[in-house]
């Protein structure tokens, strides 16, 4: 009897167990969807045969697998790659274990007009490309059987965009199972109304979704610390409503908490979970960071009441040569690099971004300055979202503030980039209708607009009286007396520079600064025959600076709470200042495969403590020319230099000054130079004149990667001649093979007029530099890379994926 009895317990608790574990189950849903390039109007029904299309996994960008053509429709704005349109398809099943459950789909991003149908049912049309959406599966599916979801993806219509957008399902997709008593999408909102270094208040507003037919509602969250304590934990019951969703309100407390910055960006967990009668109905968890932040019109920025000056770069949504596709590792690697050159924020320009990069920013300190629009009612191409503003335009800013609320790296929203409204009354119609969309759902952050018309009073967007600071691009010249023309208002550099740069190309004289295109035309008629620019920091577009003349402004001034500059890597499409075959941006401090310009080491000279000297150019020129070289340098009095073991001289900054020049007659050698403070040497570095191209050299980034399928390693490819020296002008073609458990994903040089395909076998490098990009595969092992070309000795790398 005894014995039975315990049995009952026993089985008791393993039911009760399974449904108390049941929740949420979030499944990837990127694997095994069938692509057709085109359009097929009976591709929506559930018979459709799709037997013939070609089989991929998500997220994908069809346009970077074309051919760069000015012909094109996109033009050269847009990269000159092929867009149209284009339809997915996946059939899966749903256990008849779930018939009791809710299904969704949740889209983070399709690029444009995408119409889904489940089982042949329309589900809807969602034009903006940038925009996360979900639907509700649960009323058409087939529980215990087999299910087709269709999207048809729309990017037909050409110009719509002034950059590079790609076109399909670039983002990734989920499919979420919950309880019919659900914790509603977004619904969730985490704020810190107080902190202080003994305790932080942590309120949550949570909405919940209970069906007529419901039980005994109860509300949990438990917050953990990063190693997995539990340091603060609230459970309420759900109030019996007849409204459908009910929000709850919580309080929580941690002791002694340790805030989130951009230097130590501490994360906890937040889990909370609903229970229906005592059972797990749905769970959900996020991290949070605890910090407080303030702008102040005299002093600038703080974060956590210590100020610091904004160091941000604007980015597009690009990861070069793999294109608009999300993947997490070549997010991260970007933002790597920006680190490490002490970037401390980012402005998602122009657009809702993907949410990986903004957990990326979480976790590894950045502020982010969340961007939604680059126009309103008024057009910046024939096609681009103008169109959809009236019907779309609140959704859009709605969801994007709901679904990006809770990141704590998020510092302000901004509602919109060099709007056209700025410049007519609707500014301020609209500038208060967008601020107010943004107030409701989030009073934590402020709101700006990224303003092109610095006079206040012809800016009818400033003249909304809404914005809470005054975000200018360019215009440097008036920031000195933003506090004037300005009176009590903040600042923030929105976007700034638009310098101009190849990697690794030098014009002389170095100091002289060239704004182009003067006219606002192109081709440059003073522009280099082969579409280089100067990498000298001494050109720049003509409404915006060299990166030295801004950060000169910019460093000055306490009110000047920082500044992105236009922008951190190179992106595809916008070649500005030429014409084809220009098909990259040549904005970029580090260039569209990954490899660091030399004004990089500008900002790592101001912007980091590590010591740097970094010299340019490299010293590969005709004997007897007047060569200009600079030194980037910091924590040091002065830096001399050396040709061949003869000093040219000492040289120290002077006054504002960021760089140090000497004018060298050339002659090949050794090029030295030696930084020292208090007459200690504190760097030594050396360019040497490169003799012969002889050898390839390949450097993974990443020896070990995962075996996913999309883990990535970046493998610089360099011509280096016998003494190890690069090659700097080496323009090889090279042929590449991979074997073993990863493919060659993409391949790329940095070149802003390279038209040949990023995919393929084979690439050209530029300036000495290439970029392999190796995808691992599901199944673990070595993955080998080799590398040959005509008249170089190869090269080969093993990369293990486990
Ligand atoms: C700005 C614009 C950016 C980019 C940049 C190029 O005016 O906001 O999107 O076009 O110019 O200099």
């Amino acid at each position: 009897m005894r014995c039975c009895y315990f049995l009952l317990v026993g089985l008791l608790c393993c039911i009760f167990e399974a449904n108390a574990q049941s929740g949420r189950k979030t499944e990837n849903f990127n694997t095994n969807w069938k692509f057709f390039l085109g359009d097929n109007p009976q591709a929506k029904n559930t018979e459709f045969n799709d037997g013939t299309w070609r089989s991929l996994n998500l997220p994908h960008d069809w346009s970077i697998e074309g051919t760069f053509d000015p012909k094109n429709p996109t033009t050269q704005a847009e990269g000159g790659l092929p867009a149209g349109i284009g339809w997915y398809r996946k059939r899966f099943t749903i256990p008849a274990s779930s018939t009791n459950k809710s299904v969704f789909i949740d889209f983070d991003g399709v690029y444009r007009n995408s119409e889904v149908w489940i089982n042949g049912h329309y589900l809807g049309k969602r034009p903006n490309g940038y925009i996360s959406f979900r639907y509700d599966l649960t009323p058409y599916l087939k529980f215990g059987g087999q299910n087709v979801i269709a999207v048809r993806v729309d990017n037909a219509d050409q110009p719509n965009s002034r950059w590079y957008t790609g076109s399909g399902i670039y983002r990734n997709v989920r499919l979420v199972t919950t309880a019919k008593t659900y914790l509603v999408n977004w619904g969730t909102f985490i704020t810190t109304p107080h902190v202080d270094d003994k305790s932080a208040k942590i309120a949550l507003n949570i909405s919940v979704y209970q069906p007529a037919a419901k039980g005994r509602i109860t509300l949990e969250t438990i917050i953990y610390d990063a190693a997995g304590k539990v340091v603060a934990q609230r459970t309420s019951p759900v109030k019996n409503s007849k409204d459908t969703v009910v929000m709850v309100s919580q309080n929580l407390q941690v002791n002694n908490p340790r805030l989130w910055s951009v230097t130590d960006p501490y994360l906890y967990k937040v889990t909370v979970k609903v229970f229906e009668d005592g059972r797990l109905a749905d769970d959900y968890t996020m991290h949070t960071g605890i910090r407080y932040f303030n702008f102040d019109a005299d002093k600038g920025f703080s974060l956590n009441g210590k100020p610091l000056k904004i160091w941000g770069v604007c980015m597009h949504h690009d990861q070069g040569a793999l294109g608009a596709a999300v993947n997490t590792r070549a997010i991260e690697r970007q933002l790597q690099i920006l680190k490490a050159m002490g970037c401390n924020a980012i402005r998602t320009s122009h657009n809702p971004p993907a949410p990986e990069l903004l957990d990326l920013c979480d976790r590894m300190g950045f502020l982010v300055m969340d961007e939604a629009f680059d126009m309103w009612k008024k057009k910046k191409s024939k096609f681009d979202y103008h169109l959809d503003w009236e019907k779309w335009h609140v959704k859009d800013l709605q969801d994007q503030v709901l679904r990006d609320r809770n990141h704590p790296s998020i510092f302000a929203w901004s509602i919109g980039n060099e709007i056209r409204e700025q410049f007519d009354s609707t500014g301020i119609s609209i500038g208060r209708e967008l601020v107010n969309i943004v107030k409701q759902l989030d009073k934590t952050r402020p709101v700006t607009s990224a303003l092109s018309e610095a006079d206040p009073k012809k800016n009818f967007i400033y003249q909304s009286g809404a914005l809470d600071l005054v975000g200018l691009n360019y215009h440097q010249e008036v920031y000195a007396d933003f506090q004037k023309n300005y009176p009590g208002q903040k600042f923030i550099g929105t976007e700034n520079m638009s310098a101009l740069a190849t990697r690794g190309h030098y014009d002389m004289p170095s100091d002289s600064i060239r704004r182009w295109p003067k006219d606002g035309k192109t081709p440059l008629k003073d522009g280099n025959p082969d579409f280089t620019v100067s990498a000298y920091d001494n050109v720049s577009a003509y409404w915006g600076s060299t990166h030295e003349e801004t950060w000169k402004i910019i460093k000055k001034y306490d009110f000047l709470s920082g500044l992105f500059v236009w922008t951190g890597f190179d992106y595809i499409g916008e070649p500005t200042p030429y014409l084809w075959p220009a098909r990259s941006s040549y904005f970029g401090i580090v260039d569209l495969a990954g490899f660091p310009k030399d004004v990089y080491y500008m900002y790592q000279s101001e912007w980091t403590n590590k010591p740097v000297l970094h010299l340019l150019p490299h010293w590969n020129w005709k004997p007897g020319q007047t060569i200009d070289v600079w030194a980037y340098y910091n924590n040091a009095d002065e830096v001399e230099l050396y040709l061949n073991g003869r000093s040219l001289g000492t040289r120290k900054k002077n006054g504002d000054d960021l760089h140090v020049m000497w004018r060298v007659k050339y002659e090949p050698g050794a090029l030295k130079a030696i930084s020292r403070k208090n007459g200690r040497v504190v760097l030594t570095t050396q360019v040497n004149t490169a003799g012969q191209p002889y050898r390839i050299q390949l450097k993974a980034d990443r020896g070990h990667i995962k075996a996913d399928g999309n883990d990535l390693s970046f493998v610089t490819v360099s011509v280096l001649d016998k003494n190890n020296n690069l090659v700097p002008n080496a323009g090889h073609l090279i042929k590449f093979k991979v074997e073993g458990s990863g493919i060659l994903k993409a391949l790329d040089d940095g070149s802003q007029t390279n038209l040949e395909p990023f995919t393929g076998n084979e690439h050209h490098v530029f300036n000495g530099f290439g970029l392999a990009v190796i995808q691992s595969k599901v199944k673990p092992g070595a993955i080998t890379l080799s590398a040959t070309a005509d008249g170089l000795q190869a090269a080969r790398v093993t990369i293990e994926s486990n």
